[in-house]
Parts: C-alpha cells; structure tokens; sequence
C-alpha cells in the first residue's frame, strides 16, 4: 500500500480492523481503537468476530456474506467494545486476497450511528407520541362527556337528599366517578391538553427541596435523597403543580427502581441549545438530571416508557400514567425529556425546562372573596343535551336564572331578544354550526360588555388560554364540579361588579 493511501485510512472518520481468517485482529486503524476501546491490539489478541461482534447469527451471515459474489454490506447492527459498551453501526466485510484469489484474512469496516440513530429514534419517538396523544385525547373527550352527565349528578343527590343510604350511594357513585375524571385529567395531560394553567416564575431548587421534603418521611431510611441542585440556577418560567408533578413522579419512579435501598440524585445545570435540535427551540434551558442507581431498564423498555398505561410493574402499584403525564406536561412548557438506562446499574432522567424571559411577572392582586352568591341570569348554550341539563342544574342549585339553548344560532337568537336581560352566557366551544367563539362575537356585537364563559371537554391544547386571549372571560373544562363552578362565577361575577 502506498503511504498516502495508508495515511487515509489512518486517519479516516470510519473505524477499520484487519484480521485473519480467525477473525483476530492484525491492524486497526485509530478510529476504531478508540470506538472498540483497544489499547494495543498486537498484545491484547483479540478476535473481531467473538469479542466484538458477539451475536452467533450475524457472526454465520458475515461469514457467507464475504464468501457470496453480492458481500457483506452495509449491515445494520451493534457491536461491543472491549469494556463491554455496545455502540450501534453500518458494517461491511470483505475477504484480503492475494492476487490470485487466496483469502488471507477480512477487512471490517464500520460507521459508528450512534449520533444518528439518536437523531432518528428522537424522530420516531414523537410521531408516535403524536399518533397515542390522538387516540388519548380522542377517549378522553368521550370519557369527559359520559363522567359530565354523572360526576355533577351524583353530586347534587348527594347534597339534596336526605336519606342516609341514598346519600352514601351518591358518594360512592360520586368518588368512582371522581377516580375516573383523574384518568381522565392525566390522559388529558399526556395529550397537551389542559386546563388553564398559571405560569410562576419558580426557582427549581426550592421546588426540589420543597418536593423532596414531602418524599423524604414517605421513602424510609435506606433510601438517600440527594439534592445537589445549585441555588444560583435561572428562574423557570412553569406551572408549581405540574413542575411539582415531574419532580414526584420521577422521584417515585426512581424509589421503585430502588426496591428497597440505594441513592436518589437531584443534579442541574443551565445548557445552550444551539439550531441542531429540532426538538428544542434554541436558547438555554435548566436541565434538571434525576438519577437513581436502581434496576435500570432494557432497550425494549425505554421505547415504551412514555406510552399511557405501559408499566413493568405488579397490578396496583403501577398506572403506567406517571411519565406520559410529564411527558405531556413537558411537552406542553416546550421543554424535552431524555432518558439514559443501563440495566441493573441505574437510570438517568434528564428535562429540558424553559428559562424564564428576563421579566418581572405579574402578579394577581388579592381581592376580597365575597361570600354570597347573588343571583344571576345565565344564557346556556350547549348542543348536549346532559351537559345542557347538568349545567342547568348545578346553576339552579346555585341560585340563579337560567335560559337554555341547544345551537349556537338558538342562542344568539334568545339573547338578541333581551339583550340586557343576562348577566353572563355559558357557551360551549365545540358545536356543530356556530361554535363557542362565533357566538361570543356575535352577541358581543349586540352588547360588548357581556360576561361570556366558554366551556369545552377537549380543545385544542392551551385551549383555555386561547380562549381567554380570545376575550371570553374565563375557561370552564368539563365535567365540571360544582366547585369549579362556583369558583369561577364569582370570580367573574365579582370582576363585573368591580368594572362597572
Ligand atoms: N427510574 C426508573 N428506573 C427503572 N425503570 C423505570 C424508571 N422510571 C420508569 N421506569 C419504567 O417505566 C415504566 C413506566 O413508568 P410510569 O409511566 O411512571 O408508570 P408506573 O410507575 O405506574 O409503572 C415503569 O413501569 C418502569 O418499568
Ligand atoms: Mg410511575
């Protein structure tokens, strides 16, 4: 070989192993020494085929590969490095001949995929999140209705009645259904769709102590809680709950791993994204690392573990709905989460969350809660007949007038003719026709200062904000409680009251 041709292959990006027809390792080139962790492979005698590739059945297809006119080429599959680390690569082999056709030995060559096939499984990853976040929402949505006719229902018996046993029915009706519209509320998460949610500017490392305070006398004395989170880290710009909620979750996860004692490490530090990551706007994020040296997980789990329901554990003690719901809520801060897993050593959680814009927040003046409801005039309008009554009912129970509709024409019709008549229109979002928004801005037009709440099971995501930003004057999710109800009528209420 000519020295040039030689100082290429030296020198290539690609990893290179001659051997004999034993498969031991006569040269390799720098690359490959550093990618198969190769000292000196003149004193270390190693055999390509046993020591590196391992795998029996690709070991037979190589060796009838080179021996076939066609070759072995381009084959997909891993290889070990001498310290046991598995890297996945594209291979090739081909037989050293002399010149008359005599194989001496084989040349391996191979692309380390590792970066790429990150770059791909990141790929694969969130169109499959998107596809089970449809179907979610999609059940959710179904979900949402049925607990809307039996959630409120149950409630309203329970506190109208008067007879004991009816009452303890109604409760036990009341919390199957409250479970239920939990599921509902994670699957609901998963799918980024949510809530109105506040945004605070937090510091990660009170949420931390704060959280792990709570886990502490939960875990027991053979599990150690380590925070090392720095206290100096940039302000989050997140939701408490849900920030709360990945801390929980991961921290319990990570104490299941554990199955009875080991260590738990709280780590963060600020990183720079740069334009590579499709996944993640560039600008910096604080990365909050969990780790834990518990079970750690196979392949096969790692790729599952962000589907709803997927848990590898006993019946009762999992849900599988911890990391789809912080994947979900992940998602929607536009942040990323990663996972690094070696089984029976231990995993690594990391999360990418948003450093908060450098402005002061706003924050919402107490206001004194007025304790009575005074009576209102509510226009209803929803196309559902069950929620158009349950809507009706609670309103009823809490005291005010109410006029239903069942279309969104139906109910700019109704409020055209008395205009000044409502103090408030309830309006669903979703309606064949007119939907929610169309009527907000038609009855607007008639009179610009009526109080309008829209109502939606499953929006889009960030549905409530939208909404808000659209103008309507506050979010109701279903099924509604009558809590909720009460709550955000007085608040409107009580808003109206203050601008008039
Ligand atoms: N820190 C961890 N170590 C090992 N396995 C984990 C860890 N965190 C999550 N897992 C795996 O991911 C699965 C899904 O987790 P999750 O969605 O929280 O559901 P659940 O905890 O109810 O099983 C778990 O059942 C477990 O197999
Ligand atoms: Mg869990």
């Amino acid at each position: 070989m000519k020295s040039t041709n030689l100082q290429l292959i030296e020198s290539m990006h690609d990893g290179l192993c001659a051997t004999d027809l034993e498969g031991r390792i006569l040269h390799a080139n720098p690359r490959a020494m550093e990618l198969l962790e190769i000292d000196n492979y003149i004193t270390q005698n190693i055999n390509f085929f046993y020591e590196i590739i391992h795998n029996p059945s690709l070991i037979e297809r190589i060796r009838a590969g080179v021996a076939s006119p066609k070759g072995a080429r381009d084959l997909e599959c891993y290889l070990k490095s001498l310290q046991g680390n598995s890297f996945p690569v594209i291979l090739t082999a081909n037989y050293i001949s002399d010149y008359d056709g005599t194989a001496h030995g084989y040349l391996f060559l191979f692309k380390d995929m590792t970066d790429l096939k990150k770059v791909n499984d990141r790929l694969i990853q969130a169109q499959k999140m998107e596809s089970i976040g449809q179907l979610a929402s999609g059940i959710a949505h179904e979900f949402n209705n049925i607990l809307s006719g039996i959630l409120p229902n149950a409630e309203l018996i329970k506190m109208t009645t008067d007879d004991a046993s009816t009452k303890a029915r109604a409760d036990m009706i009341h919390k199957a259904a409250y479970r239920a519209a939990n599921i509902v509320k994670q699957l609901l998460s998963f799918a980024r769709v949510q809530e109105y949610d506040t945004l605070e500017r937090l510091s990660l490392s009170e949420a931390v102590s704060e959280t792990l305070g709570i886990l502490d006398k939960l875990f027991g004395r053979d599990i150690r809680l380590e925070n090392k989170i720095p206290i100096d880290l940039p302000a989050l710009e997140v939701n408490a709950t849900q920030l709360q909620q990945i801390i929980m979750n991961l921290a319990i996860n990570a104490r299941d791993a554990l199955e009875g004692s080991g260590w738990i490490r709280f780590e963060a530090h600020v990183e720079n994204v740069a334009q590579d990551r499709q996944d993640l706007k560039p600008g910096d994020y604080v990365v909050l690392k969990v780790s834990d040296n518990g079970c750690g997980m196979s392949e096969e789990t790692i790729s599952k573990i962000y589907d709803p329901f997927f848990t590898t554990k006993e019946p009762g003690k999992g849900t599988g709905l911890g990391l789809s719901t912080v994947y979900g809520i992940v998602q929607n801060m536009h942040g990323a989460i990663e996972v690094e897993s070696t089984l029976h050593e231990g995993t690594t959680f990391f999360v990418y969350l948003p450093v908060a814009a450098d402005k002061p927040i706003q924050k919402t003046s107490e206001q004194s809660v007025k304790s009575a409801d005074t009576f209102h005039h509510v226009l209803i309008i929803d196309d559902d007949l069950v929620v158009r009554e349950m809507a009706g009912d609670l309103l009823d129970f809490l005291g005010h007038k109410i006029v239903k509709a069942e279309s969104g024409e139906e109910g700019v019709n109704l409020f055209r003719k008395t205009p000044d008549q409502f103090d408030l229109v309830l309006v669903d979002l979703i309606m064949p026709g007119m939907n929610g928004v169309e009527v907000m801005k038609r009855i607007r037009a008639i009179r610009p200062n009526v109080r309008v709440v829209i109502t939606s099971g499953v929006g889009q995501k960030n549905a409530a904000r939208e909404m808000l930003n659209k103008g309507a004057d506050g979010y109701l999710q279903k099924p509604y409680s009558l809590d909720a109800f009460r709550n955000i009528f007085r608040d409107i209420l009580r808003n109206s009251e203050k601008n008039a």
